[in-house]
């Protein structure tokens, strides 16, 4: 896993310069069609649907990339960005990190599981602890393009996680958390995305 963190970080560090500067200003108003969905300052109610506050730019830019070339497949946003220049996509990506995310509550029965998990993952099955990427306090690593996670709904971590581990969402570089996800029960998954429901830094 090490190895793969190392050339992770080569291979972001080489295109870290290749996005424009957005400005969140402007990102407020063009966000408003998504808003519906997403909640007006990034913070969903529907557990369907990701919060975006807070998150790091760099990853909601490549998110948003890649449901615009159709790399992450949203039925919810088809064609919605299809008419978004670069210079929309910063500037929607810099409104979103500048809001705060509200965090939920994680299930007590499921913490001890979650927490153990996402902070020293399970060496007898080879799951990488989630807190060397996604940090301990849930904030992810936003330079590195690492998403945060504390406060995410559940369910929508729930189905990312089955996703990845189904091969449905398969746009993570190096196959990362397709790699993470294939070795993760169901009741794993639950268990971790409760605990990053309550997770805050
Ligand atoms: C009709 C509802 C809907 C609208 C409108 C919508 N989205 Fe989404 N969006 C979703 C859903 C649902 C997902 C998660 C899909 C999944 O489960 O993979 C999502 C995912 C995303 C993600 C990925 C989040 C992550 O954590 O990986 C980003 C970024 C995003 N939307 C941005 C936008 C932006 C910007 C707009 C407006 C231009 C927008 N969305 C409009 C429903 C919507
Ligand atoms: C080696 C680094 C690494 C480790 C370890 C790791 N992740 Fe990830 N994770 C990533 C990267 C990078 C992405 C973004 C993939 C992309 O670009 O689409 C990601 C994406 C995710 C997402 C999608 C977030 C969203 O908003 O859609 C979830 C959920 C997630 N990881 C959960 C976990 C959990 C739970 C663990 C531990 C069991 C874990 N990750 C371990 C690097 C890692």
């Amino acid at each position: 896993m090490k190895k793969i963190v190392a050339c992770l970080l080569i291979t972001f560090g080489c295109v870290s310069l290749a996005y424009a500067a957005g400005d969140a200003a402007a990102g407020k108003d063009k966000t408003a069609m998504c808003s519906g969905c997403h909640g007006a300052d990034g913070n969903s109610v529907v557990g369907s649907f990701p919060k975006l506050a807070g998150q790091g730019e760099r990853y909601l830019i490549k998110q948003m990339n890649n449901v615009k070339s159709g790399e992450r497949v949203i039925p919810e946003m088809m064609g919605i960005l299809d008419n978004s220049s670069d210079q929309d996509i910063a500037d929607m990506a810099a409104y979103y990190a500048s809001q705060a995310i509200t965090i939920g509550a994680a299930n007590p029965d499921l913490v001890e599981v979650g927490e153990m998990l996402y902070r020293a993952g399970n060496a007898a099955k080879g799951i990488a602890a989630c807190a060397a990427c996604h940090s301990p306090t849930g904030v992810g690593n936003a330079q590195a393009g690492f998403p945060a996670l504390g406060g995410q709904h559940a369910d929508y971590t729930i189905k990312q996680l089955k996703a990845f581990r189904g091969g449905m969402r398969a746009n993570d570089d190096a196959m990362v958390m397709r790699q993470v996800a294939a070795l993760l029960s169901d009741k794993e998954i639950e268990a971790v995305a409760s605990y990053i429901q309550g997770l805050s830094k």
